[in-house]
């Protein structure tokens, strides 16, 4: 991770932490208490989305993009030859499949013809240039994707869970670059908040400044006032024709697989 640094103060000078700083060990594991909780309702709809498809696949070498680790996979895993995982995280990568690959999924490149999968709604958190990168260099790829739901609480309560899981999953990502780098984000003081933007369809965390504060890295120095703001998440929530149209802008979608309610798709995608 410490040779991210160059990637890391861009996002900072653009006021936001990229969503992979937040998945070491610690956080890895705080990402699958995350998904038990009840109110996280993405788990629950892939899993029917994905017994609803798992049928329609079968090969020889599937590829699980940015894996963690799961079972959720099971139905779909079971049709093909060999599983392999990806992830930046090599516990979860390792713990996934004894086929692993450790890297960074932007670089990766599909020379050996996997079927590609990217589940978890991981989608919603990349820069939609980042998702007509990983279509390209995949080649075939399914890809799982929540819907926008007019139940805006809904999706709040998804990353504000009473326990604080969801909160203390989005500080590790400052405490991940305190570890990394030597920073000193006064994590403990900083308040989490989640919002809803109806313009942008996104679901926004942030990580909110009490007091002022100085972070030195790498020759920057940022100047941070009371109330300023580190954005953790962009969790976009787009409606079923918007992600289509997103993904055939670089891609050809042959089908799209939801879950019994129409909330959340798994989307079949191959070049166009
Ligand atoms: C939202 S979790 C999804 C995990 C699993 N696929 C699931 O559906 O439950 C995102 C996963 O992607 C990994 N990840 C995040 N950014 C990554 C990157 N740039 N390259 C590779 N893996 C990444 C994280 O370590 C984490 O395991």
């Amino acid at each position: 991770m410490k040779n991210y640094l160059n990637e890391l103060l861009e996002s900072l000078k653009a006021g936001y932490v990229p969503a992979f700083f937040l998945y070491d060990t610690v956080g890895s594991e705080l990402y699958r208490q995350r998904v038990s909780q009840p109110d996280y309702y993405l788990y629950d709809l892939e899993r029917q989305a994905i017994s609803n498809c798992a049928r329609y696949y079968q090969g020889d070498k599937l590829l699980d993009i940015g894996s963690g680790v799961t079972d959720k996979m099971d139905p779909i895993k079971k049709h093909y030859r060999e599983y392999w995982a990806l992830d930046i995280d090599e516990e979860s990568a390792s713990a996934a499949s004894d086929n692993y690959i450790v890297s960074d999924f932007l670089n990766f490149k599909n020379t050996e013809n996997y079927d590609c999968f990217f589940m978890g709604s991981t989608v919603s958190n990349l820069r939609i240039k980042d998702i007509h990168q990983l279509i390209k260099n995949c080649g075939k790829i399914t890809i799982a994707a929540d819907f926008a739901k007019d139940d805006v609480d809904k999706m709040i309560r998804a990353y504000t869970d009473p326990q604080g899981i969801g909160e203390a999953m989005e500080k590790r990502g400052l405490i991940n670059i305190n570890n990394w780098y030597g920073t000193d984000f006064p994590v403990d003081t900083m308040t989490y908040e989640c919002i809803w933007n109806p313009v942008t369809f996104i679901v926004e965390t942030n990580l909110v400044f009490q007091s002022p504060h100085t972070i030195n890295l790498g020759n920057t120095i940022f100047n941070y006032e009371t109330g300023d703001k580190i954005r953790i998440g962009r969790l976009r929530k787009f409606m079923k024709h918007q992600w289509e149209w997103i993904f055939n802008q670089v891609g050809k979608v042959e089908n799209i697989y939801t879950d019994d309610g129409d909330e959340y798709g798994i989307f079949r995608i191959s070049s166009s």
